[in-house]
């Protein structure tokens, strides 16, 4: 939902944008894609290349377990490395149902990315008790603006 919402922020700054979401990679990459697989699975290629040829990225992240959730460490594990991050910009954004709003996670993620080669902005919004503020498409006003000015922020990176 909150990237739905992310990419009609971004239509309203007239940039286009296409979702990625890891409900969508085939259920049995991790052992038909990574490692010496790598490469060799067509419908998980698909979003590999994707990936590496997308300049921008934002990456909204809900928190497991106090950090980031592993299949998203897992598909960063069977991207093109490092051509799918070098010198790249992505933002973050946080997500929890506590207090955090996966601020830990987001530091995480972001030494990783670094580490690849990808340029993280410095502005995560932290979206915590995400239920009390995000119901039926309608995220509170506070959050949404936090949105829209990170929105702002990646453009101009
Ligand atoms: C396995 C798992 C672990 C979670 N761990 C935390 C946590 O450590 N802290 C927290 O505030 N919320 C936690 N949550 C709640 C999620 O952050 C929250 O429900 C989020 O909206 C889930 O997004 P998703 O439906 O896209 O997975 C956890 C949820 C799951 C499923």
């Amino acid at each position: 939902m909150i990237a739905l919402l992310y990419k009609d922020i971004l239509k309203e700054m007239d940039m286009n944008s296409q979702i990625l979401n890891l409900e969508d990679l085939p259920e049995d990459f991790t052992t038909s894609a990574l490692y010496e697989n790598a490469g060799m699975d067509e419908s998980f290629n698909t979003f590999r290349n994707l990936m590496k040829n997308t300049q921008k990225m934002v990456f909204i992240v809900p928190e497991y377990n106090g950090s980031f959730p592993g299949v998203l460490k897992a598909f960063i594990d069977g991207l093109i490395f490092p051509d799918t991050f070098t010198d790249k910009k992505c933002a973050l954004v946080g997500i929890s149902s506590g207090i955090q709003g996966a601020g830990l996670a987001l530091s995480h993620l972001t030494d990783i990315f670094n580490y690849c080669g990808m340029n993280v902005l410095a502005q995560k919004p932290k979206l915590s008790r995400i239920e009390e503020n995000l119901t039926e498409n309608n995220l509170s006003q506070l959050y949404h603006d936090l949105l829209v000015e990170q929105a702002e922020k990646l453009i101009e990176f």
